[in-house]
């Protein structure tokens, strides 16, 4: 187990920082890794041609690792809804079949999924969490795979939903999706970082992550695993960064037919991301180094301490395997305003979101027990 990681970033010492599902602080060692960055712009001779490619084979070697997939299975991307864009058009089915998503999908997933099936004459169906109840979760993952049926033809989820928490069983899903032919596409931006996950195992076939929540990244930088299925795949531009002979500059007016192999090919342009790909970088050894694994106990640890509080007040907290450990929610008492709450927590300096009705709480490596004590003491106040 470790200990508290806060040192390794440069959040203010008074402030409890109960939010990495809205935005992740960046690492003290992803600051100065931008700041060199930017300083050897100064003087652009300094940067080689290769420099626009290494550092971004280092970081898809990198999140490769994480997620249990080959180098060449890894695309940059600029955000989710590019990467969403490059799985369904490139997911090609008869008219007239089956779509399925989860309520309250996060926006940029719901919109492609929704175009995609009005572009296929394709249903699609929002499968609806349980009213509250214990093993709401639970349920609501029978209802899913309840849902995938041989008319299926995309499933299109986040890892864990960004506004309650639910952790999918990708396992259980990605296996109904391939029994029955479907694409499983999935939004890793919520767990991927803080949460193990296996690609191969869940057979996912595209794992689209923003990296500025749980890979500790900056904004505007995305990543994503695409698998075999894709290797022919038509990449949503052309690139001259993506054909064969990219690494040439003397000669990029040999126009090269051929894509680069596999994922490569569905690179962004201008993959090379300057600045903010040496904060990917840097954000990436540091989780490897941790471990997800980890996180997760570590955060266990934290909300179990909210969870004792909440059966003191009456209140339940779905503690099952079926709720993250680093992004859950805190039901209330119904005549408390989440809304006014959040604003009692943040002149205390402690930061908190509201979706819906309930807190959403999110820990990580860089909180401690004291930040759940304070929380809990405005709460009690409140
Ligand atoms: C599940 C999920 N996906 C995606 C995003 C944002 O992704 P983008 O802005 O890259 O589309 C968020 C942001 O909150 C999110 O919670």
């Amino acid at each position: 187990m470790i200990t508290c990681q806060k040192h390794l970033f440069s959040l203010a010492e008074d402030v409890s920082y109960l939010n990495n599902a809205y935005r992740g602080p960046v690492l003290k060692s992803s600051e100065q890794a931008a700041i060199d960055d930017l300083q050897l712009m100064r003087n652009p001779q300094r940067i080689a041609p290769d420099d626009f490619f290494n550092g971004v084979k280092r970081v898809k070697g990198l999140f490769s690792r994480l997620i249990g997939s080959a180098v060449d299975e890894i695309a940059i991307i600029p955000s989710t809804s590019y990467g969403f864009a490059v799985a369904l058009s490139n997911w090609k089915v008869a008219n007239g079949k089956k779509a399925i998503t989860v309520q309250d999908e996060f926006p940029s997933g719901y919109f492609s999924i929704n175009r995609w099936a009005s572009e296929n004459e394709a249903t699609l169906e929002v499968i609806q969490r349980p009213e509250a109840s214990d093993g709401r979760n639970e349920l609501w993952n029978r209802r899913i795979l309840d849902a995938i049926d041989e008319n299926t033809a995309v499933v299109l989820i986040s890892s864990v939903h960004w506004m309650n928490g639910c952790r999918f069983d990708l396992e259980a899903i990605g296996a109904k999706c391939k029994e029955v032919g479907a694409c499983f596409i999935v939004d890793g931006t919520q767990s991927v970082g803080a949460m193990p996950i296996d690609v191969k195992a869940c057979q996912i076939d595209a794992l689209i992550c923003a990296t500025y929540k749980w890979l500790l990244g900056p904004y505007s930088l995305g990543i994503a695993y695409f698998s075999a299925a894709f290797d022919q795949g038509r990449p949503l531009e052309e690139s001259w960064m993506n054909r064969t002979n990219s690494q040439v500059f003397s000669s990029l007016t040999d126009y090269q037919e051929k894509y680069l192999p596999q994922a490569n090919r569905f690179d962004v342009g201008e993959t090379s991301h300057f600045v903010l790909m040496p904060m990917l970088e840097q954000s990436l050894k540091q989780i490897l180094d941790w471990t997800p694994e980890t996180i997760q106990s570590y955060d266990f640890e934290l909300k179990k301490q909210l969870a004792e509080y909440q059966e003191s007040r009456g209140l339940g907290m779905d503690l099952s395997s079926f709720s993250s450990n680093h992004l859950f929610e805190l039901p209330l008492k119904k005549e408390l305003n989440p809304l006014e709450l959040k604003e009692v927590l943040e002149k205390e300096k402690i930061y908190v979101s509201v979706r819906g009705t309930s807190l959403r709480v999110s820990v990580n490596v860089f909180n401690n027990q004291e930040d759940i004590n304070r929380l809990i003491r405005v709460m009690e106040r409140f």
